[in-house]
């Protein structure tokens, strides 16, 4: 990567932090979960090797970008309304950031399957796949419950990297 690359990478980053705190405005949970599904996001893409960081960051940050469409719309927030409310949002967002349309695009399919997985499987979807059950595993399940999560984990993961820091935060032995 060319340092003006990095440089309009890390602007775009920013911007669209801003973007995505203004849609979610004072619900701090929802802003924090996606600032925690970038960080993970961004620990499992280090070790992931011919991916598209840009369409990586843009997906952490924006991948449930839907949700309050869906729950205004349709009075719930589904993971299946999520998936269909979110990537018109995500492309609005997107596009008047001088980011090329392939780029948008993937970012679009991964928001419009993070919940089913149904359509895409690119590694980049495999990383935002992961770090978002990184961040709701210890939301939604017992983690004291070591056999059902050490299940969970061989079953949901998509990298090896996202395993492994499972296995660290909810698998370990005190
Ligand atoms: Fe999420």
């Amino acid at each position: 990567m060319t340092l003006a690359t990095d440089t309009h990478e890390i602007r775009v980053k920013e911007s669209l932090i801003a973007r995505m705190k203004s849609v979610f405005g004072d619900d701090s949970a929802r802003i924090d979960h996606a600032m925690k599904v970038l960080g993970y996001a961004e620990s499992i893409m280090e070790s992931s090797l011919d991916v598209c960081s840009l369409v990586v960051r843009a997906a952490a940050i924006l991948h449930d970008i839907g949700i309050q469409a869906a729950e205004r719309k349709h009075g719930r927030s589904s993971g299946r309304h999520q998936e269909i409310e979110g990537p018109p949002i995500a492309r609005e967002i997107l596009e008047p950031m001088n980011i090329d349309e392939r780029t948008i695009d993937h970012v679009c399919r991964i928001v419009a399957n993070h919940h089913s997985a149904r359509d895409i499987d690119t590694p980049e979807f495999r990383i935002i796949w992961d770090a978002d059950w990184l961040v709701n595993i210890p939301d939604e399940y017992d983690t004291s419950d070591s056999t059902s999560i050490s299940e969970l984990i061989n079953k949901v993961f998509k990298t090896q990297m996202g395993r492994t820091i499972a296995q660290k935060l909810f698998l370990r032995k005190d």
